[in-house]
Order: C-alpha cells, then sequence, then structure tokens
C-alpha cells in the first residue's frame, strides 16, 4: 500500500459488545485491518447483482433486521438487531453513515462507515458489514465496502480501518481480497 495511510488505529469495543460475546475472553483473535484511499478496491463487484442505498432510519429498521437475520449461520451467531440498530446513530464526536444493498429488490446487506473525531484526529471505520448468508459470493460486500470507501475517501480519509474476528469464517479473507491488509491481531 502506498505510503500515506494514517497512524490511526480504531478499537471496536461496541462491535464486541454488541454480538453479546466476549471474543478476547475466549482466545479468538480480533484482527485489524487497514485500506489506504490511495489504492483501488479489488474483488468482484457487478453492480447488476446489488444497488447499494443511503439508509433512511426513518424507514429503513425492519429492512435492516431483515439483513441482520438472514446473516445469521451456524458459525455466525450475529449481532442482535437494537445494538446494531442503536449503532447506526450518530452521536457527538461519532458520525455514522449507512447502506442497504438490495439484491433482486430484496434488503441483502448493511454496511456502516463510522466517523470518529478523539484526541487523535478524525477517523474512518467501517463499524458493521453484514451480508444475508443466501446473498454471498455475488459481490455484495464488495459493492458496499465501495460504498463506505468512496465516501470515506471524500471526507479526506486516507485510511480505512475495520476490525473483524478469526472466528468468523471468511471475513479475513474476503477483507484481504479487497484489499485490505492485516495491521494487528490481538
Ligand atoms: C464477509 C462477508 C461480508 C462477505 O460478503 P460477500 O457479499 O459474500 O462478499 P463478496 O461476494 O463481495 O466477496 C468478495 C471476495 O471476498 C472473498 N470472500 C468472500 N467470502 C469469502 C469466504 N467465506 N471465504 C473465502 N473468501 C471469501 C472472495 O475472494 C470473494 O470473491 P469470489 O467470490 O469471486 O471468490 C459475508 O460473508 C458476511 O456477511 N459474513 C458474516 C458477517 C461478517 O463476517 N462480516 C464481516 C465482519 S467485520
Amino acid at each position: 500500500m502506498p505510503g500515506r495511510r494514517s497512524a490511526v488505529a480504531i478499537v471496536s469495543s461496541v462491535l464486541l459488545r454488541s454480538v453479546g460475546h466476549d471474543f478476547r475472553r475466549c482466545g479468538v483473535g480480533v484482527v485489524r485491518l487497514a485500506f489506504s484511499t490511495a489504492s483501488t478496491a479489488r474483488g468482484r463487484s457487478d453492480p447488476g447483482l446489488a444497488t447499494v442505498v443511503a439508509v433512511d432510519l426513518a424507514t429503513d429498521g425492519p429492512a435492516i433486521i431483515d439483513v441482520i437475520e438472514a446473516s445469521r449461520t451456524d458459525a455466525f451467531r450475529g449481532p442482535s438487531p437494537p445494538a446494531v440498530l442503536a449503532e447506526c446513530r450518530s452521536r457527538a464526536g461519532r458520525q455514522v453513515q449507512a447502506w442497504l444493498a438490495r439484491h433482486q429488490g430484496l434488503p441483502a446487506g448493511l454496511a456502516t462507515l463510522v466517523t470518529s473525531s478523539g484526541r487523535g484526529g478524525v477517523r474512518h471505520s467501517i463499524g458493521w458489514l453484514l451480508v444475508g448468508a443466501g446473498c454471498r459470493r455475488a459481490g455484495v460486500g464488495t459493492a458496499l465496502v465501495a460504498t463506505a470507501v468512496a465516501r470515506a475517501r471524500r471526507q479526506g480519509a486516507r485510511t480505512v480501518w475495520v476490525e473483524t474476528h478469526d472466528a468468523w469464517p471468511g471475513a479475513v479473507a474476503f477483507w484481504e481480497a479487497i484489499g485490505f491488509t492485516i495491521a494487528g491481531r490481538t
């Protein structure tokens, strides 16, 4: 990756709490990855397969809950809907933008971009990325992240961060496939 990345780290403890499961206590690895906005996102993405629209929290709550429920598998318990809905709301020092992907007219995926301001400056991170189990490997996740990264780039971000877990099947492989690189493990 080009050397323009900022020295910014996101610790998404909210994410850990909202899945209702303490991965650290269980010894499951948290993986932090970074994407330089100077580079081009990779991975499959067929715009014909998914349309990505900005979330309107006044009307999209049921669609978001549909995506959360559809993302659950035996290997991915998923977050609680109230936690995700709460995390979609901005508050002082933490601006949240969210997008829904629709596939064949139905809610297929959700992504959030969190822009937080603190002593370390402005940080951009992907808060949640969820794709319905029946819609995977069709470019939905790639399309959602491309939208979030494009927004972050327009906001001046040099780096977009994400935290994920070794325990989530395919998650690290997905982020690496679309151009994120591992920045650390805890
Ligand atoms: C991870 C996740 C978001 C991927 O979404 P997706 O829509 O299936 O991803 P895409 O179709 O855009 O995949 C792009 C590329 O990523 C890689 N990839 C995606 N899922 C993968 C998996 N399970 N195993 C290995 N590689 C994978 C592939 O290279 C893929 O391209 P290909 O299908 O042509 O081989 C989805 O599986 C999901 O919601 N999982 C549960 C929640 C989760 O883990 N979220 C991320 C937490 S931060």
